[in-house]
């Protein structure tokens, strides 16, 4: 049994709860529903009779509305739980509200603060749950951006990904990935702002890719074909609050035209977002042919519906 299987039910909470084949067959469904949805046809309709409970502990506009879309336009019906209205591991016990959703829906999305949230969801729930984002990682967002590099680099396999800025739940997804499939995967963040390290120590023992932490962007971004950033504070509780003390951590580690300069002109530029341009990227570079951000976004419900397409059995 892979972490995500719990009793017989597969769920998606990291990456590498999959191997290599598997995500490769998954950026293939992922691609082949888009063309279909792309083509106009409609007629694709596998969610049909299912629903989707999404629960968001946190804000969201990607996730949120690409769960929904993508459940919607392949027939099913999802519904939202905000921040408001369950109240996590507050108002009711985490274990409790599994096993009530379990009882109406198909499946389950959700966005935590606790890693472990998300794994007593899946724990205690008898549905596939889906990762959509914790304190921890963001395995959706990077089997997007898997899907965004293949369409833009050909393909992902032997890419060099450098990602500038915190060492956050973005690159633990990444380090998963990169435990599975083989990437040259770079984090260039500020001492003291480094990935989780048994994390890091994972990923590169599996051999199966290159993985490296680096604190000098310049150097670390030569002959990349990914330059990837996100925010310097992200929604784990109390980092935005930090403010201009985290901020000033960051200095040298935005991610600017010279950066690309001294990447190469191959070198194409990634953003999970939300962005906060004009602290860890400029507008210029984010506004530039050689930014994917849009088609990244995208991509998120190509690469979700793919995921939900396999945990469903469809
Ligand atoms: N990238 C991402 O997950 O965006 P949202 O926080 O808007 O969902
Ligand atoms: N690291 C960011 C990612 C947002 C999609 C956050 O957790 O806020």
């Amino acid at each position: 049994m892979t972490p995500g299987d719990v009793e017989g039910t597969a769920s998606f909470l990291h990456i590498n709860d999959w191997d290599g084949a598997k995500i490769d067959s998954l950026l293939d469904r992922a691609s082949e529903v888009k063309a279909l949805l792309a083509s106009g046809d409609r007629t694709f309709r596998p969610f049909e009779g299912k629903t989707l409970c999404m629960i968001f502990a946190k804000p969201s506009l990607r996730t949120r509305v690409s769960f929904e879309t993508g459940f919607h336009l392949l027939g099913g019906h999802a519904i939202y739980l905000g921040p408001k209205d369950i109240g996590l591991g507050g108002r009711e016990e985490t274990r409790d509200i599994a096993r009530v959703l379990s009882r109406f829906n198909d499946i389950i999305m959700a966005r935590t603060f606790a890693h472990q949230d998300l794994l007593d969801l899946a724990v205690y729930g008898s549905v596939p749950v889906v990762n959509g984002l914790t304190d921890f990682n963001h395995p959706c967002q990077i089997m997007a951006d898997a899907l965004t590099i293949q369409e833009a680099c050909g393909e992902l396999r032997g890419k060099k990904i450098v990602y500038v800025g915190d060492g956050n739940n973005i690159v633990h997804s990444w380090l998963e990935l990169a435990a599975v499939y083989p990437i040259h995967f770079v984090c260039c963040c500020p001492r003291g702002f480094e990935p989780d390290a048994s994390l890091t120590a994972r990923s590169q023992a599996s051999g199966i890719s290159t993985v490296e932490v680096s604190h000098d962007p310049a150097v670390a971004v030569k002959g990349a074909d990914i330059i990837y950033g996100d925010v310097w504070a992200s929604m784990n509780a109390g980092q935005k609050e930090e403010g201009r003390s985290r901020y000033m951590a960051f200095d040298g580690f935005q991610i600017n035209t010279d950066l690309f300069a001294a990447a190469g002109p191959q070198c194409k530029f990634m953003h999970c977002l939300p962005a906060e341009r004009g602290l860890e990227c400029t507008d210029e570079v984010f506004e530039s042919e050689f930014s994917l951000v849009f088609q990244e976004a995208e991509n998120r419900m190509h690469a979700q519906n793919a995921i939900m397409l396999e945990l469903l059995g469809c």
